[in-house]
């Protein structure tokens, strides 16, 4: 339910605008207020009145209507919602609000709300995969805001692809969960993500495959269930989450250091892909090549940042996650690790070139803990984050 929540509804011109309607009503139905805000290009699509009595509210349209600064400014406008929602979001309107652009009623709306932004995407799909969108999203996303969609499917235009709209109950769904409760607000979560490089020379190092995508999806779900997450991560493909403090590192050392340095914390999760050795003696200046010689590297082992943790005496977080990949004996293997590095819990994958998890975007994991191996069902990165998340928030309530 969302009894007694105020939403800003900013519908801008797309032609997915029509579902904005159904929408209106299904958010009143819930208890929710809707205050409709729209772009001129939406009155092309649908018409203010339809809005304004489905909403049973009046329709905010222009920037520069005396009236209405006298009985409500602009400003006060963008912040009495308790979520300011964009949809459709069309490209247009994406590129206005990337840029910071405040020229007509709803971008200066949303330069100047102090309100969670959540944008549902409606375009084109060459539209919506032109790079200039995909950095728009990418730039709002730093900045805070929240994507619902969009999906494949057949577009209005009759192309098929991503950059339909996803439908009004997943856009609920979105909107209700932007307001459940948060059960980890209060508690610091740590997170390892992404590989480490380890210096040869200045100009050369060693690293792995490591994406940074599971440990940058557990950090988002962490925060999602109001953590104040600490994100220490290597140097990773995928970005790092938004609202979440950032460290960022490159070798081992300095992730361990990172990490010693960040306690005390409620729970640490371990995701990262540490190199388990670095080189040695490397060299602060470029390694020349020498006619008929070849390099010798030797390597000295780097600290287990999990083992340092979990097997702290004093300042041991009370929840300490590792995980671990292997590609048989995946529970024997996995039990044996969570043993001899002290954690409480393993999330174990198997990463058998056959599973195709192994950079895909699922995973099939096996949490291991003291009470034995619990299988989960294959299922994407984002969906194992929630539910190792959710796990997490029960095991920090339980104490
Ligand atoms: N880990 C760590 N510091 C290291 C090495 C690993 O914190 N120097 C953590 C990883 O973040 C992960 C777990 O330990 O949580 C993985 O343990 P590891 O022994 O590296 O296992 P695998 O990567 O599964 O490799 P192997 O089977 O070779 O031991």
């Amino acid at each position: 339910m969302l009894t007694g929540k105020r939403i800003l509804l900013v519908i801008s011109g797309g032609i997915a605008a029509y579902k904005a309607l159904e929408l209106i009503r299904r958010l009143r139905e819930r208890g929710a207020a809707v205050t409709p805000v729209m772009t001129r290009a939406a009155e092309q699509f649908v018409t203010p009145l339809s809005v304004s009595a489905l909403a049973g509210e009046e329709v905010h349209r222009d920037l520069f209507d005396l009236t209405k600064e006298a009985e409500m400014g602009h400003i006060q406008l963008s912040r009495v919602a308790d979520l300011v929602l964009v949809c459709p979001a069309t490209a247009d309107l994406l590129a206005k609000m990337a840029a910071g652009m405040a020229n007509d009623l709803a971008t200066t709306l949303l330069m100047a709300t102090d309100t969670p932004v959540m944008a549902v995407p409606a375009m084109n799909v060459r539209m919506y995969l032109h790079p200039a969108t995909q950095r728009n999203i990418a730039t709002l996303t730093a900045d805070g805001a929240h994507f619902v969609g969009p999906v494949e499917g057949d577009m209005a235009c009759g192309e098929f692809g991503p950059g339909r709209m996803v439908e009004v109950p997943e856009i609920l769904a979105a909107i209700e969960g932007a307001f459940s409760p948060k059960p980890l607000s209060g508690s610091r979560i740590l997170v390892t993500s992404g590989p480490t490089h380890e210096p040869i020379d200045p100009v050369r190092y060693i690293a792995n495959r490591s994406s940074g995508a599971q440990g940058t999806a557990i950090a988002s779900a962490l925060r999602d269930l109001g953590a104040d997450v600490i994100f220490i991560t290597g140097p990773a493909d995928v970005a790092p989450p938004a609202g979440v403090r950032i460290v960022k590192v490159d070798t081992a050392a300095q992730m361990l250091e990172a990490v010693t340095s960040s306690l005390p914390v409620d729970a640490a999760v371990f995701a990262a892909a540490v190199a388990d050795w670095r080189v040695a003696s490397a060299s602060d200046s470029k390694i020349k090549k020498v006619d008929g010689a070849l390099p010798t590297l030797s390597f000295a082992e780097n600290p287990d940042i999990l083992a340092t943790v979990a097997q702290m005496t004093k300042g041991r977080p009370p929840l300490v996650v590792g995980f671990a990949a292997e590609t048989d004996d995946v529970i024997t293997h996995a039990t044996a690790k969570r043993a001899r590095k002290g954690c409480d819990w393993i999330v174990a994958n198997d990463v058998s070139p056959e599973t195709g998890i192994m950079g895909g975007s699922e995973n099939a994991v096996t949490l291991i803990s003291k009470d034995g191996a619990e299988a989960w069902p294959r299922m994407d990165k984002a969906h194992v984050a929630a539910q190792l998340a959710e796990r997490i928030a029960q095991a920090v309530a339980a104490g």
